[in-house]
């Protein structure tokens, strides 16, 4: 009892108690400073070596810390000047760094003079800074047990020790399954901090001032979410199921997707939910274990699309948050990208290697990143998709599907604001930027004049309909269903898991297919693949692609999460959607602009995405990226913001 006791202290204050019988094991603090709630991690980076020399004020902070700024100068004379250019330089860059960490300063030179400029002393009476500390550089420094970049860190005057902080934000559009720091041994754990009064999950971010870019770190900072099908060392994988998430350990290691992005100097902050199983979800009906997350665009109760919803809400919705990482195996990248107004990309199959990933059909399964920037989305993508060839020229065709974008364009110019006029305007320009124009054509009419002779099917729609359906519920009955039901049955007494009505329906078509159909489905597969590459789409020396194939991804129509519809059932059909998946190409989203509408929730005109997709030849991703790139410097792409609109 009384231990009991002593340790429920312990918790209170959060400190580490090492008892003979029980370890108590900090998780971290949680704590507001100026307002704004704060994070602080359960390990120090840093020490000093020396806390003598702290001033009496910061020895006896009540709160046992105290917040400092490490700054680093290459100046001698560091004065008022260089402080407020500092601190200028910081409130723009950063989101966790405020002048309440101005509390004391520990400030780096890095210069060769042993002695400090007395206009320090002056720039801290200026700024109210109860206490400088100066490196070992200077004659009365104070070493450091590990060096620190600049940045906002607390200090614990009684240990000495220094902790990084994280700034706390409410997921406000549940996005989120949980938030994440790092563990300190390669993985990660989930944050145990909760913002006072919040009533969602909490996410921290660490200080942007910590990271700085490098060749070997391009992404150093950039803040990413991983949709929770990815495995993540320390983390559960729970793939939109309770049951899943509950039966399984934490993963003893990172997918190799995920950890190229870590490897290139990304920051992990949470884990994003998904669909059930990355199978199509809506979310009035269909979301029974997870709640689905909100779409932030318009009224705010929209549909954000599935399966990658969390991953694209949260960047639609999230300033903090830089990108997110999701999957698509018939849609689930560009679906959430269309409906939340983000650019997203489905990349040619094989891009990044899936080991830890959960499938749901290996041969049709790709990892995709959302973003609201072209250029830093074109930076992700470079050092992600590392084997594929870079080309900095671009095709001069550019194909306009009829089938797809409707006829109304050939004949009137669309009316002034419509959303086809939308499209119109953007294709002009970018047939202006290519110095070339828009070929117009149809996917159904070049199959019928130039499909393979031996192949009998008269229509895509003929060869297509079953094959996505048939191959993702076979593949995944038997990778990730079965396997599930008879684990959970084992540690259950026999009981079978709870399954989402989707896919408890998609599995329940599968398991009805006759034998040899997923060797006929991946046949014809391999039929239109063969034929887009070579009659459609193709490879060239110095283009990449010859050409880029257009589609509308969204065009601004509602689609409201309230509204109760149909009983799921197995995915059927072809459509522009599906072209990418089959013929392993790269299916990019971009947005372009918005359209009106009156929104039945909120009584007032609202604005929802109208987006485009961009298809070019397997491989040719990056030609895309660094295309985009061009056309947002060019002003013809314009990144997104986060909220209700997507344009300021
Ligand atoms: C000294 O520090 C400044 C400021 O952080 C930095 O820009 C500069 O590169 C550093 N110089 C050396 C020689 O490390
Ligand atoms: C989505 O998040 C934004 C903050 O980025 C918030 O203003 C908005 O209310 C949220 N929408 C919903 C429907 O929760
Ligand atoms: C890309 O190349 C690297 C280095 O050769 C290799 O380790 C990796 O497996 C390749 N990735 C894919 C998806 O093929
Ligand atoms: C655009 O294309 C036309 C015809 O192919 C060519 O004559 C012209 O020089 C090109 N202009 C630019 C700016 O490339
Ligand atoms: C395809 O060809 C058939 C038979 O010639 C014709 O009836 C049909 O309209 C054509 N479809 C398209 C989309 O061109
Ligand atoms: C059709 O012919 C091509 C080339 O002769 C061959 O490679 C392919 O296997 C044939 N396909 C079918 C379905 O018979
Ligand atoms: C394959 O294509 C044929 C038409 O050529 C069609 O009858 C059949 O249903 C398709 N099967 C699958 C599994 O896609
Ligand atoms: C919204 O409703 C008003 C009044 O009925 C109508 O004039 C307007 O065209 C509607 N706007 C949209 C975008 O549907």
């Amino acid at each position: 009892m009384l231990l009991r006791a002593v340790a429920f202290l312990a918790l209170v204050f959060q400190t580490v108690w090492v008892g003979a019988e029980v370890a108590i094991q900090g998780t971290g603090r949680t704590l507001t400073l100026g307002g704004v709630s704060y994070f602080v991690s359960p390990s120090p980076v840093s020490a000093l070596h020396d806390v003598a020399a702290l001033s009496v004020a910061a020895k006896s902070a009540s709160s046992g810390l105290v917040p400092i700024s490490v700054i680093p100068t290459s100046k001698f004379v560091f004065d008022s000047s260089a402080l407020q250019d500092t601190i200028n330089d910081w409130s723009i860059r950063d989101d966790v760094w405020t002048k309440e960490f101005l509390t004391g300063i520990y400030v780096t030179y890095n210069g060769t003079r042993t002695f400090p400029s007395t206009s320090l002393l002056t720039a801290q009476r200026s700024f109210g800074i109860d206490f400088v500390l100066l490196s070992q550089s200077y004659l009365f420094g104070v070493p450091l047990m590990n060096a620190l970049p600049a940045g906002p860190y607390m200090l614990e005057p009684a240990s000495g020790n220094i902790f990084e902080v994280f700034r706390l934000y409410n997921d406000e559009n549940q996005s989120f399954v949980y938030g994440t720091i790092p563990d300190g041994n390669g993985g990660f754990q989930v944050l145990s901090a909760r913002i006072p009064g919040a009533a969602t999950e909490t996410v921290g971010v660490p200080s942007r001032l910590y990271f700085t870019p490098t060749a070997e770190k391009p992404l150093a900072g950039m803040r990413l979410a991983v949709k929770d099908i990815y495995d993540v060392k320390g983390l559960r994988t729970g793939c939109g199921n309770r049951a899943f998430w509950q039966l399984y350990p934490p993963k003893e290691a990172t997918a190799p997707a995920i950890q190229r992005l870590l490897n290139g100097g990304m920051v992990l902050v949470g884990k994003t939910k998904t669909s059930q199983f990355a199978n199509g979800e809506t979310a009035t009906d269909d979301w029974v274990d997870l709640h689905a997350p909100y779409n932030p665009r318009g009224d705010g109760y929209q549909d954000g699309s599935s399966s990658s919803t969390g991953s694209g809400t949260a960047v639609a919705a999230y300033p903090w948050l830089d990108f997110a990482i999701g999957s698509d195996t018939g849609g689930s990248m560009r679906g959430p990208a269309g409906a939340n107004g983000v650019f997203g990309n489905r990349p040619s199959h094989g891009a990044v290697l899936l080991n830890d990933v959960m499938p749901l059909s290996p041969e049709l399964d790709t990892a995709g990143i959302f973003s609201r920037d072209a250029r830093l989305w074109a930076t992700a993508g470079h050092w992600w998709y590392e084997n594929f060839t870079s080309f900095s020229h671009f095709p001069k065709k550019l194909l306009f599907p009829v089938d797809f974008f409707g006829s109304s364009y050939l004949t009137n110019p669309p009316t002034t604001g419509s959303t086809d006029d939308t499209f119109n305007t953007f294709i002009t320009k970018l047939e202006g930027f290519l110095n070339t124009t828009r070929t117009e054509m149809t996917l159904a009419g070049s199959w019928n004049t130039t499909k393979p002779a031996n192949v009998s099917a008269p229509s895509l729609q003929t060869l297509l309909s079953t094959t996505y359906a048939d191959l993702i519920t076979l593949d995944q009955i038997q990778l990730v269903a079965d396997p599930f039901i008879a684990d959970f049955g084992a540690a259950n007494g026999g009981r079978t898991p709870f399954i989402d009505p989707a896919p408890l329906a998609r599995w329940g078509y599968g398991r009805g297919l006759p034998v040899g159909r997923k060797e006929e489905a991946l046949a014809n597969k391999t039929i239109f693949m063969d034929w887009f590459s070579s009659a459609v789409v193709h490879s060239d020396a110095t283009t990449c692609s010859d050409s880029i194939l257009l589609y509308p991804q969204s065009s601004g129509r509602t689609n409201y999460r309230n509204r109760y519809i149909s009983a799921p059932s197995a995915p059927l059909g072809f459509s522009s959607g599906r072209i990418s998946v089959h013929a392993e190409v790269p299916d990019m989203v971009v947005p372009i602009g918005e359209a009106p509408f009156n929104s039945t929730i909120t009584g007032r005109t609202e604005f929802l995405p109208v987006t485009i997709s961009f298809i070019a030849a397997k491989g040719c991703d990056l030609m895309l990226f660094n295309l985009f790139a061009e056309l947002q410097d060019a002003g013809i792409i314009r990144p997104v913001v986060t909220g209700s609109r997507m344009f300021t």
